[in-house]
């Protein structure tokens, strides 16, 4: 796999698929415009508020590719090009048996399923991708104030397995820990 890989998301009923694919220098200003919204920075660690703090941003998410530990994907509208979303495969440990699934929609953009949609094509993409090395779970943690992530979580078959315990500063309130496991391969036919 390499940092061309391309996704395609499913059609929603109202609204056309999703194009996947790597971010790039070019998706700073509409990264910037999406971080404008207080629901994305209630719920995100590090803001990107000016074009420096995009090309850091960027700069984490071209090294991730390039050291196996983060797959993020701008999320685009085919028809007009437009950033939609942000989706992401966190590897902590590179080649491991678990990740982890990260993600927004641009504020304009909610409600039309687009995260469920984002997730959904890049969990199969991940189990596809990572099935040699072993990947078996994908894991999705928001926290309990959180409700539309949790219905995220639901809508993309992530089901929910622990309640998890606050770890204040970065995380004040209990959260969640949803998980998908990779599907058995279908059992093969003797006769
Ligand atoms: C959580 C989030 C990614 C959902 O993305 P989305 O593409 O709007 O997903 P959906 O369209 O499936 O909507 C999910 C839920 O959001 C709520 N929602 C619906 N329309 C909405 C709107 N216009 N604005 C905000 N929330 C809306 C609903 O509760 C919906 O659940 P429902 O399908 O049962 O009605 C998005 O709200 C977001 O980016 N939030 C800020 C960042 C964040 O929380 N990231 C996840 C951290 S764990």
């Amino acid at each position: 796999m390499t940092a061309g890989s391309v996704l395609a998301g499913a059609a929603h009923p109202v609204a056309e698929g999703l194009l996947l694919r790597p971010f790039r220098d070019e998706d700073a200003p509409a990264l910037i415009e999406a971080y404008r919204d207080e629901t994305l920075r209630h719920f995100t660690l590090n803001p990107v508020d000016d074009a420096e703090q995009a090309a850091h941003w960027l700069g984490l998410q071209y090294r991730g590719w390039e050291q196996g530990s983060r797959y993020s994907f701008a999320v685009l509208e085919p028809d007009t090009g437009a950033l939609v979303a942000n989706v992401a495969l966190k590897r902590a440990t590179p080649g491991g048996p678990a990740a982890e699934v990260g993600y927004w929609t641009a504020a304009p953009a909610r409600g039309r399923g687009v995260a469920p949609r984002a997730v959904e094509a890049l969990t199969a993409w991940a189990f596809d991708t990572f099935a040699a090395e072993g990947l078996v779970r994908i894991d999705l943690l928001h926290q309990v104030d959180n409700l539309a992530s949790c219905r995220v979580a639901e809508k993309s078959g992530y089901a929910f397995r622990e309640l998890l315990t606050a770890l204040p500063p970065e995380f004040p309130l209990d959260g969640h820990r949803h998980s998908r496991h990779r599907p058995a391969k279908p059992a093969g036919r003797h006769c």
